[in-house]
């Protein structure tokens, strides 16, 4: 029965020590840098493991976790909101060698949009 209090308790504290606002958390740093997977809705896992191995095929994860965080893209400068996502997928899926399909593309920009949405939040 004691035990059962400090775990609840111990549970309790956990709960109050999570941040109350939603931020797009990462994890790992410079070139291990990756979105926390624990933030990634059941429904956009899926996305989530497109995203892993397609968009670090040139470059790592961490520019399009700095672009999503700060809202500006990292290399250019230029802002990073939906039509930048939409955009850069276009553009990313353009490139030679980029290996990805449409579908693919289409399933990241939207986990992107789903990552700016709680970002935005305050
Ligand atoms: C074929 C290689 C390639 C693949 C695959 C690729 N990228 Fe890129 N990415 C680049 C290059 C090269 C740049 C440098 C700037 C540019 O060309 O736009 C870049 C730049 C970026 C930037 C920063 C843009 C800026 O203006 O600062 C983001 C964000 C980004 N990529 C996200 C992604 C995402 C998300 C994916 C997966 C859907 C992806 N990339 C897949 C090559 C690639």
């Amino acid at each position: 029965m004691r035990s059962l209090k400090v775990l609840l308790a111990a549970v309790l504290l956990v709960a109050v020590a999570m941040p109350v606002h939603a931020k797009v958390r990462s994890v790992g740093s410079g070139d291990r840098m990756n979105f926390d997977p624990s933030q990634i809705p059941a429904d956009m896992k899926g996305a989530f493991e497109v995203m892993k191995v397609k968009c670090i095929q040139c470059h790592t994860q961490e520019r399009t976790v700095i672009a999503i965080q700060t809202g500006i893209a990292p290399v250019t400068g230029q802002p990073f909101d939906k039509q930048a996502t939409k955009a850069y997928g276009v553009k990313m899926l353009r490139k030679p060698k980029s290996n990805m399909n449409r579908e693919e593309v289409k399933q990241v920009v939207n986990l992107m949009n789903y990552l700016l949405d709680e970002a935005a939040k305050p």
